[in-house]
Order: C-alpha cells, then structure tokens, then sequence
C-alpha cells in the first residue's frame, strides 16, 4: 500500500478529569467530529506535512532529522509519532502527511492525541506492521508524554476505542461501556486552555496538601465509579447530579473559572440535569446533560451566559480507515 486515509473522533471527557493523572478511573466517550489523515509514500528521503487547521503547510524535514531541532506546534504530534514508529522499526521511507479536522483545535476535543492515533494507524497500514489497539496505544501515549511531559492517556484510548469507555492510567483498564445516547450540550468558552500547564499547575498545588489532595481524587474515583453504573441504566438525572458532584471536585482543586462556572450555572439555572466542565478546565468546554424539552432553554442560557454551544453525537466509531 502506497497511500491511505485514516480517521479518528474527538473525545469529550464526562467524569474524572485530573484525578485519572493520579491513577483513579474516568469515563471518556468519543464524539462524532473527526479528524482525518492521508499518509501517502514519496520517492523524496523527506517528510512532508500540510497541516491547514493549525496553519501549518508544506512543513518538511530530512528524514534523518526527525525529531531534531525546532518543530512548530502544529505538527509535532505527528512529526514524533512519525520518529517513533520510524526507529522502532528501522524505516527511512519518504512520507508526505495531509490532515483536515471537522473541529477547531481550540476547543479541547483532543485533536492532538487523534492526530496522533491518526499517525500510527496509517503508518501500520503503509508499512504492513500488524499492531493490535494496545500496542497502538502504548506507542501513542509515548509520544504524547515525550511532547506534553504529562497526560493520562484517555484521550488516546478514546480515538483508537471510540465508543464510551471506563479508563484507568496508563491504558491498565480500557473498558467499553454500553451506553445510550446521552442529551448533550457543548458549550465552548472561547478560552484555550493549554492541558499541560494547568495539570503542572494541580501538581504544585498538590504539593502543600498531597494527603488531603489524595482523598480529593480518591472521591472523584468514587463519583466515576457510581456514574459508570448510572450511564449504563441511562439514568439521566442521576447522571447530571453526578456532573454536579464531579464538578464540585473541579472547583476544590481550582481549575473551575469565571466563565465555566457561569456558563454551568446558566444550565443548571435553565433546566439541565447537571453539568460541569470537561477536561483540564480553565478554558475549552463545559457539558450538560438535559431532558429532551428543556434542550433549547439550556442551549439558549448557556448562549446567553458567553458560551458557543454546540451539537454532538457520543460514542463514535474508534480510529478507521476511510474510503
Ligand atoms: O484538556 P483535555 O481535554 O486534554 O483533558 C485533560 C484531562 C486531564 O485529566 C486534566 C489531563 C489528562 O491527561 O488526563
């Protein structure tokens, strides 16, 4: 195979944010917004990368200098994943990457780690290298660390999975759950939040009270574990006072904000069931559960309170090839 086209979904974290970095269990499920990549081989001993969502186009570097030197953000995800599989196994070929994403970077979907996932997979199909999920993942989670220096892992086990999936670090349980669809709503801040520097940021924090910090995350493990039983009985109202909890869990370790709090408060005001933010916090999104009637009052508060709002569907497919 000479060329080939790979996708992977975003990801929307629902419970355990933060406390999954210190070994306790969160709940991920796959959204259908996709990124896609084409991987195809060239005569040239170089990789060549457009990249038009991060502004990135016509990136090129001799094969011999991956991973050398100053590499822009927009493409060092793929630029390392590329190096890893490369030297693991002893492959010189030339490559020339493409990507288009059906989502902005900025909105914490984990376009990176799809890109990545993205990576790995095609360069399985070019080079005929049989890897299974696991094996796809550690090589995915080694490159996300060498790039970020921290990060669950969740993320990437969402674009290779997809579905909604029960995630212990680093990939020790990767367990599908079967759930319904669950009625979503996104509302985006408009603020991007950079992961790594707020989970450094815990980290510190962590540092003055590490005990205390301990049994704060050993609660979230708590809240996940009584949300994994509820979103397999669609249970939605004991879901959303679940969000809620989690979400006090993200207030006490600070990584709440104005505006998140603002926009969480708007749904809950307006109907929600629960909601709270997703991922690092800071910035990027919030998410709500709702009753079907009270959708468009939800969608119209969190509007009003700042919030971009947006539609998704849950549990999307896992990485895949494309036609
Ligand atoms: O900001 P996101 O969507 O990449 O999510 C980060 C979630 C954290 O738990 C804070 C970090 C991690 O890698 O699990």
């Amino acid at each position: 195979m000479d060329k080939v086209t790979v996708s992977a979904p975003g990801k929307l974290l629902l419970y355990g944010d933060h406390a999954v970095v210190y070994g306790q269990p969160a709940i991920v499920t796959a959204i259908d917004q996709r990124v896609r990549l084409t991987a195809k081989k060239i005569p040239s001993s170089e990789l060549l990368i457009d990249a038009p969502d991060t502004n990135v186009l016509k990136y090129n570097k001799k094969i011999d200098e991956l991973g050398k030197n100053e590499i822009p953000k927009g493409v060092n995800f793929i630029e390392i994943a590329v190096t890893n599989f490369y030297k693991k196994y002893h492959i010189k070929t030339g490559l020339h990457i493409q990507t288009k994403s059906q989502f902005k970077s900025t909105f914490g979907f984990g376009s990176s780690s799809a890109i990545t996932v993205c990576t790995i997979k095609a360069l399985c199909l070019l080079f005929n290298k049989k890897l299974n999920n696991k094996e796809i993942f550690d090589l995915c989670l080694k490159t996300v660390l060498e790039i970020q220096g921290v990060g669950s892992g969740f993320d990437i086990a969402s674009a290779i999975y997809g579905g909604t999936i029960y995630y212990i670090y680093p990939g020790k349980i990767i367990k599908p759950l079967h759930i319904q669809d669950l009625n979503l709503i996104i509302g985006y801040t408009g603020i991007k939040a950079d992961t790594a520097t707020i989970v450094k940021r815990v980290a510190e924090q962590k540092k003055t009270f590490p005990k205390l910090y301990d049994d704060v995350f050993l609660l979230s493990g708590k809240i996940v574990n009584a949300a994994k039983k509820e979103v397999e009985k669609s249970d939605f109202e004991k879901i959303g006072k679940l969000m809620n909890l989690s979400q006090g869990i993200l207030e006490s370790i600070e990584v709440s904000s104005k505006i998140l709090t603002k926009l969480i408060l708007a749904a809950r005001e307006s109907g929600a069931f629960g909601a709270k933010l997703s991922g690092a916090g800071v910035g990027d999104c919030m998410i709500a559960i709702a009753p079907k009637e009270k959708t468009k009052l939800v969608e119209m508060a969190v509007k009003k309170a700042g919030g971009q709002v947006m539609k998704v569907k849950i549990n999307a497919e896992g990485v895949k090839i494309e036609i």
